[in-house]
Order: structure tokens, then sequence, then C-alpha cells
């Protein structure tokens, strides 16, 4: 916190000078979750509160699809990346060609696009969704099958909770989530009887098979305050667990983690220098931006 100071004060400082707001995604670490943040949440919270910023200026302390979402949600709005090399491998997994294939492989199938995925395969798709809403929005879904996208393991979690319907999936899967093994929770779980295990849907069906509760971060997050767990052992990116323990004394959280290096990327150094100089302001043609908005919306309004 010593090093942290200067850089929080100083952002703070110009982010009321320039009418800014922080958006930051519970990766973050815990320097900018704390220090500098607005608003926290999952993915779904800060699509929507994308939605309501009034200020001039969003800095989106998360990944680049969050900051495209934010600007194709909110586009008069100047959103500043503060480091535009920070991907997702799960948004690099596919295009819009990819979504092409999978219709012409399944024919009338609505396409259910994660928004880990760029603006242009936003637009080519029906439907977005995110891990707090997949399987409510896949069970909306009209017809028998339903295409998701890109993520292989969230897709085959909500094929176990939607089973009406068939799903067919593309395959992507996230670096952080795909490296947990089911024998890392079952170890945990011996070692330390009465642990309580708490996974992300990125993670494998088998991995979520032996948690106790899988989520969303903020569906993570709730879960903890609801149940105050005296161990929890939380099967996702390492943050997670960093930024919640002080407002949870009471629950020891241990386990293995992963790093996001993407997420990672981010830092409060960049964040200053981001918005001291306003660069990497973040742009979405207008012609991808406007289906792609129909795509995110139509989400947020099967949420409510
Ligand atoms: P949520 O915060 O929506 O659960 O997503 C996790 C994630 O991996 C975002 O990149
Ligand atoms: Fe993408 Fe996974 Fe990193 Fe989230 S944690 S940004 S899904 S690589």
């Amino acid at each position: 916190w010593a090093m942290a100071a200067p850089y929080v004060a100083a952002i703070n400082r110009l982010k009321a000078e320039r009418g800014a707001v922080v958006l930051a995604h519970n990766y973050m670490t815990p320097d900018i979750y704390h220090g500098i943040a607005d608003v926290v949440g999952d993915s779904l919270q800060l699509a929507i509160e994308a939605t309501r910023v009034d200020a001039d200026i969003i800095v989106q302390c998360g990944v680049h699809f969050m900051a495209e979402t934010s600007k194709i949600l909110n586009p008069a709005k100047t959103v500043l990346m503060p480091d535009m090399e920070a991907g997702c491998s799960l948004a690099e997994s596919i295009t819009a060609e990819g979504i092409a294939q999978m219709r012409a492989q399944y024919p009338g199938a609505p396409v259910v696009s994660y928004v880990n995925t760029t603006a242009a395969v936003k637009a080519a798709s029906d439907i977005c969704c995110t891990s707090s809403n997949a399987a409510q929005i896949v069970a909306a879904m009209p017809g028998d099958t339903v295409i998701m996208t890109p993520d292989k393991w969230l897709a085959q979690n909500v094929a176990k909770q939607v089973p009406q319907k068939r799903i067919v999936w593309w395959d992507g899967a996230c670096i952080v989530h795909e490296r947990f093994t089911p024998q890392d929770l079952r170890d945990f779980r011996d070692w330390h009887p009465g642990l309580k295990i708490i996974a992300h849907p990125e993670c494998p069906p088998d991995v979520v098979a032996e948690a106790d509760f899988a989520g969303s971060t903020a569906h993570i997050i709730d879960w903890v305050g609801r149940e105050r767990p005296r161990q929890a052992m939380l099967v996702t990116e390492c943050s997670m667990a960093a930024n919640i323990s002080d407002a949870h004394p009471e629950v020891e959280f241990l386990g293995p983690c992963n790093m996001c290096p993407h997420m990672k990327k981010i830092t409060l150094e960049k964040v200053l220098w981001s918005l001291h100089s306003m660069t990497g302001q973040v742009e979405v043609d207008p012609a991808v931006a406007a289906p792609a908005r129909r795509a995110v919306q139509r989400m947020i309004d099967l949420s409510r």
C-alpha cells in the first residue's frame, strides 16, 4: 500500500479533474479494486453500469472486450483502456467467420455468444450471455438447438442446467479456469474437512462437479457473504480472494488459484498514464457497434 498510495491519490485527483469513472472487474488487483474503482463487478454488472455512466470518461480496469462493451453501450463516452494488449483467450478463440461456420452447420439455431468476445463476434450473434445469466438466456432461446460460443466448458456446464436444449459449442476455453483439475479440489477437501469449494463455470464440468457452488464472480462474492464458510477455496482468478478477504475476516481462503495474465496487465501506473495522456481510447466501428449493441442489450433486457 505504501507504494500504491501516491498513484491512488494521483489517479483519484485526475478522475475528479477530468470527470472520469473507473469500472473495475472483480479480478483487478486489490490496489485498483479498493483504491481507485468507482464500480466493481462481474461482466454483467459492469456492462449494466456502463449504460448508466454520466461522466465523460470511463476508465475500464479489466480486459479489452469489457472496454469494447462499454463503448458499444455508451458510445458518446470516451472509454480508456490502460493497456490495449489486455486480451482474453476466449475472445481470441473465435471470429465472425467462426460464427458463420456454426450457423452453416446448425441452420436456424440461435447463436448465444459469451460477452468474452470481440465486437465483431457480438455483431454476428443473436444474443450475448455472461456466466451469471447463461442458463437463463439459453433457456429463453427458441427451438431445440442452441449454439454457444466460444467457451466449451461454460456451454457444457449450462447444458446440465438446461437439459431441454441441445447445446452445441465452439472449442474455446479460458486459460485461467481450464487449468484446474478435479483432483486439485478433491485433495484440498481431503486435507481440510468442512472446506467449501466455489468454482467459476468457465472451469471444466468435472471440476464444477466437485464444487459446492459454481457461479459468476459476483455470484461467488454473494455466496461467500451469505454462507460465511469457515474455510473456502475459490477456484478462479487469484485476486478474487484477495479482494474480498478484508470484508470476511472470519473466512479462511485457501487452496490454489490461477492468475490471468491479461487482467494482470492493468496496473495503477498504466491507469495513471492513460488518464493523464488520454491514450488508449477504445473505438468501435459504428457499423459493427449497432448490431453488437443489439446482442448485448437483448441480454440485459432478458436478465432483468
Ligand atoms: P464474470 O466476472 O462475469 O464471472 O467473468 C469472469 C471472467 O473471466 C471475465 O473475464
Ligand atoms: Fe479471459 Fe479467462 Fe482472463 Fe477472464 S480470466 S479475461 S476469461 S483469459
